[in-house]
């Protein structure tokens, strides 16, 4: 049997040492089949983005054990973390955090070049995934000639691009309108459909719940069961 996307066994995160020693994730464990589209929900400061931060190789559990597909997380030293990442993991910001200087197709070749891809082979995965998430006539244009909907569409674009089987979004909704909210959310979804990729979303946003294959409940560093009006 494959090994899960995500496989976490007492997973803890503390920040600082000493006396400034805090504990933002307690103990969590969760498995997150390959394929599942979850998104996590919680208070703010409950440990969200530090959970989203570990999954994404970009901080190191303090203890417990982690696994990516079946790729040990724990124990890994920090300057291994960016190829585990490479392979892993397409982000998505609550801002779009696209680069202003670059055109929207630069930006999602960008990573793909750090990722091994020939500049030619980058921009033209880039095109295709653009044309894909609707953006085949924006191309060549600047982020700032887009609309905020459209930048979190490229975002979308350069996550998915190059297909890591892992995608992260920290509260991808959270700076659009609802109707573009939903349009990106279950454009998400429809390509992690098609493409196969396991997701993973922080959010508030209690109108793209029903597009989660699950919602998980984080407070205070440990995950909990539904609230009872949201069971
Ligand atoms: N670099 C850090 N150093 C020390 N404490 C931190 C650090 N980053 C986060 N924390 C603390 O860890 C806890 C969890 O933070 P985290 O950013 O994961 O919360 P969150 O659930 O994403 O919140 P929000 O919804 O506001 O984004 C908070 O109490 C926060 O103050
Ligand atoms: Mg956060």
């Amino acid at each position: 049997m494959s090994d899960p996307a995500i496989l976490l066994r007492g997973l803890t995160k503390t920040y600082g040492e000493g006396a400034l020693a805090f504990q933002a994730l307690k103990g969590i464990d969760l498995t997150v089949p390959r394929g599942e589209f979850m998104m996590l929900v919680g208070p703010s400061g409950s440990g969200k983005t530090t959970l989203l931060s570990i999954l994404g190789c970009v901080l190191s559990p303090t203890t417990g054990e982690g696994f990516l597909f079946g790729d040990r997380l724990h124990g890994r030293r920090e300057s291994e973390l960016p190829e585990l990442r490479l392979s892993y993991i397409g982000f998505i910001f609550q801002g779009h955090n696209l680069m202003s200087a670059l055109t929207v197709e630069e930006n999602v070749a960008l990573p793909l070049e750090m990722r091994g891809y020939t500049h030619r082979q980058a921009l033209a995965e880039a095109r295709e995934v653009l044309t894909e998430v609707g953006l085949g006539e924006k191309l060549k244009k600047l982020p700032d000639a887009l609309s905020g909907g459209q930048r979190q569409r490229v975002a979308v674009a350069r996550a998915v691009a190059g297909r890591p089987p892992l995608i992260l979004a920290d509260e991808p909704t959270a700076s659009l309108d609802s109707e573009s909210g939903m349009q990106v959310t279950q454009l998400l979804k429809k390509l992690s459909v098609e493409r196969g990729h396991t997701v993973v979303v922080v959010t508030h946003d209690n109108r793209i719940f029903h597009l989660a294959d699950r919602t998980v409940f984080i407070e205070d560093g440990h995950l909990v069961p539904p609230p009872a009006k949201a069971a």
